[in-house]
């Protein structure tokens, strides 16, 4: 994004000291959307990103992820496709069990919504350890589409996401505004 809206997402995002648990900087972004300039310039960046990556479908990633994708999607005029925690969505799913930091989680797509020929784009709020990601990138081609790009929000930098995730993206773009 250009350095002016980078430098408008920044100040509406903060940290917030020792939530959810003592030693982690929360980074909290209801400021950033309860600002329609900062939202609305946030979602054009991602329009654009998306138009950059020939996306034909949005994957939005529980919960937060769904705030930023689904504006996207509906500017962009392609489908929004949520990627849920385990036992959330009704029909046929596919799932996908990912590491934690202690023991491990599982999220599901509907089976029906992605299919060969879709070019997908993930976004998410934040990339951390990049497992959340990493799944829903196996969840995609296991569907038989295809990842275009990921984009997020925030990369947490000082930890190892982007390399976890260089496997699965084979090629594919990563961006962090
Ligand atoms: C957060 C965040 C990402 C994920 C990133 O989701 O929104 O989806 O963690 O972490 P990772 O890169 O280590 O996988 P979380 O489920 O904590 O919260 P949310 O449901 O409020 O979005």
């Amino acid at each position: 994004c250009t350095p002016e809206v980078r430098e408008l997402l920044l100040s509406r995002i903060t940290d917030v000291v020792d939530y959810p648990k003592p030693g982690v900087v929360f980074k909290d972004i209801t400021p950033l959307l309860a600002d329609p300039k900062a939202f609305g310039a946030l979602t054009d960046t991602l329009v654009e990103l998306a138009g950059r990556y020939g996306a034909t479908k949005i994957v939005g990633l529980e919960a937060r992820g769904f705030i930023l994708a689904a504006p996207v999607a509906v500017k962009a005029g392609i489908g929004f496709i949520p990627v849920r925690k385990a036992g959330k969505l009704p029909g046929a799913t596919l799932a996908q069990a990912y590491e934690l930091e202690y023991g491990t989680a599982e999220i599901e797509v509907h089976a029906e919504d992605l299919s060969a020929g879709d070019r997908v784009m993930v976004i998410d709020d934040v990339l951390a350890t990049g497992g959340t990601a990493e799944a829903s990138l196996e969840l995609i081609r296991r569907a038989g589409a295809e990842v275009a790009g990921v984009a997020v929000l925030m990369e947490l930098s000082f930890l190892p996401g982007r390399e976890k995730l260089s496997g699965a993206l084979a090629g594919a773009p990563l961006d962090a505004l």
